[in-house]
């Protein structure tokens, strides 16, 4: 009896990958209100779009609502954080109106493009917002201005589209979560149409989604198949598997947890790329190359782009809470 060899397979695992230093601010936020006020604390819509985190908060005593209103009269004490992906200006007026204590963990670098937006404003222009619709961050940024003075700009094909009342007098901003490449074709679109466009006065995509975009295209080209940890409704982590595809990997796919892998539709692979979106957290990482580990004689190389040393601070009412409990 001869035991069957197994395949053997090189997964080149990104870096950077996961969580940025958005995503962790807003969990910390979570965990420290829950630490100095108690539960339940509420969280206005996923605190960041994946539901192990999310799972993990609701243990500890967070309750995730849509809406403000679901807050129970009985617990208006209680702190309510609002989410990474930022909010309208609505959201914070409203909860003022209703007297909730609000803690906003809107990502640092989210609250920068809703200023730039509002300082293309002052400056008498028209806002373009590059983005996907729907998504919070879009909801959250148009939110900034008042109805009307943004307009949203999906793709190419829309930037070629568009008709604006005044074309001299337009700037755009993004969605920090974006494709690169992507948006470079679109805002080189609208210049081509609108060669007064103003830019925003910094970059709006940010740092995490750029290092995490350029690793997975460097470790792309030669994969057989390239997984991506991250949710479906996860912006940055769709974009990572449309980078791996575009960069030459054969297949590619987004797996939320091990469990999801269907190993029979993965066939023969000598090479798995490996990243994370900026929500996915690092457990979920070592679960899978775990579950290669299993079935497959693996070496894992590091296929790493950059070191990220990013650090947001959480609010203030939250610092002292840091300081004694940790
Ligand atoms: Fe912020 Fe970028 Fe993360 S905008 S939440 S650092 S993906």
């Amino acid at each position: 009896n001869t035991t069957p060899t197994r395949p053997k397979l090189t997964i080149r695992l990104c870096g950077p990958r996961g969580f940025c230093a958005g995503v962790d601010r807003a969990i910390q936020i979570v965990v420290l209100a829950l630490k100095g006020y108690g539960a339940p604390v509420y969280v206005r819509h996923e605190i960041v779009h994946n539901r192990y985190v999310v799972e993990g908060l609701e243990a500890k005593g967070a309750i995730f609502v849509e809406e403000l209103d679901e807050i129970p009269e009985e617990h208006r004490a209680q702190p309510v954080v609002f989410s990474a992906h930022g909010v309208p200006k609505s959201v914070p007026a409203d909860a003022a109106a209703r007297n909730l204590f609000y803690l906003d963990a809107t990502c640092p670098l989210v609250s920068k493009v809703h200023k730039q937006a509002m300082r293309h404003q002052r400056l008498g222009r028209h806002v373009i917002l590059i983005g996907h619709a729907g998504h919070p961050e879009v909801i959250g940024t148009m939110g900034q201005l008042s109805e009307g003075s943004v307009s949203l700009i999906e793709t190419v094909e829309d930037a070629a589209a568009y008709q604006p009342a005044d074309p001299d007098n337009l700037g755009y901003v993004t969605q920090t979560t974006l494709s690169v490449d992507d948006t470079e074709g679109v805002i080189a679109k609208l210049k081509e149409r609108f060669p007064n466009l103003a830019d925003p006065a910094a970059d709006s995509i940010c740092y995490a989604t750029t290092n995490r975009q350029e690793a997975v295209k460097q470790a792309a080209p030669g994969c057989d198949l390239f997984l991506i940890v991250g949710a479906p409704n996860s912006s940055n982590s769709k974009r990572l598997v449309e980078v791996a595809l575009k960069a030459g990997a054969r297949q590619s796919l987004l797996v939320q947890r091990a469990s999801e892998i269907d190993w029979d539709a993965i066939g023969t692979i000598g090479t798995l790329g490996l990243s994370a979106g900026a929500s996915a957290p690092e457990v979920i990482v070592n679960e899978i190359i775990e579950a290669f580990r299993e079935r497959y004689d693996t070496t894992v190389e590091l296929a790493e782009f950059s070191v990220e040393n990013e650090h947001f601070l959480v609010n203030r009412e939250l610092r002292s809470i840091e300081l004694t409990h940790d």
